[in-house]
C-alpha cells in the first residue's frame, strides 16, 4: 500500500525496521515514560502469549470499530477467545 507514512506502514512486519518511529513522540517533549512503557511491553506481550497460547481476536476485524475521532488512536472494543 502507497502511503505518505511509508511503504508497508499499514501491514503487520514484525522485521520491518522501524526504529524511527514517533510515537512516543520526538525533540523535547519526547515522552519521558518511554523506558518504563518499552519495559512493560516486552514483559506484557512476552508472559501473555506463553500464559494463554490460544488467545485471538473472537470478531472479524472489519466489525472493530476503531476511535478515528479521538485523541488517542485504539479500538473501543476487541472481543477475544483462547
Ligand atoms: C505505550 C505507552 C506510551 C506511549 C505510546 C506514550 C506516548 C507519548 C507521546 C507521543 C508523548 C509526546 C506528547 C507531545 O508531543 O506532547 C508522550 C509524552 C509524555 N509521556 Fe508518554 N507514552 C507512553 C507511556 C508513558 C508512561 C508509562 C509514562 C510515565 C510513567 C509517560 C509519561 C510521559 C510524560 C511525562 C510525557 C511529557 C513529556 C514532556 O512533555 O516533556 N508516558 N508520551
Amino acid at each position: 500500500m502507497k502511503s505518505t507514512l511509508g511503504q508497508g506502514c499499514c501491514r503487520l512486519d514484525l522485521t520491518r525496521d522501524a526504529r524511527h518511529h514517533v510515537a512516543f513522540g520526538f525533540g523535547v517533549h519526547q515522552c519521558l515514560g518511554q523506558p518504563l512503557a518499552r519495559m512493560e511491553l516486552q514483559v506484557v506481550y512476552g508472559t501473555l502469549y506463553k500464559r494463554i497460547p490460544t488467545l485471538r481476536p473472537a470478531a472479524p476485524m472489519e466489525d472493530v470499530r476503531f476511535k478515528t475521532d479521538a485523541f488517542i488512536y485504539g479500538v473501543h472494543e476487541l472481543p477475544v477467545s483462547w
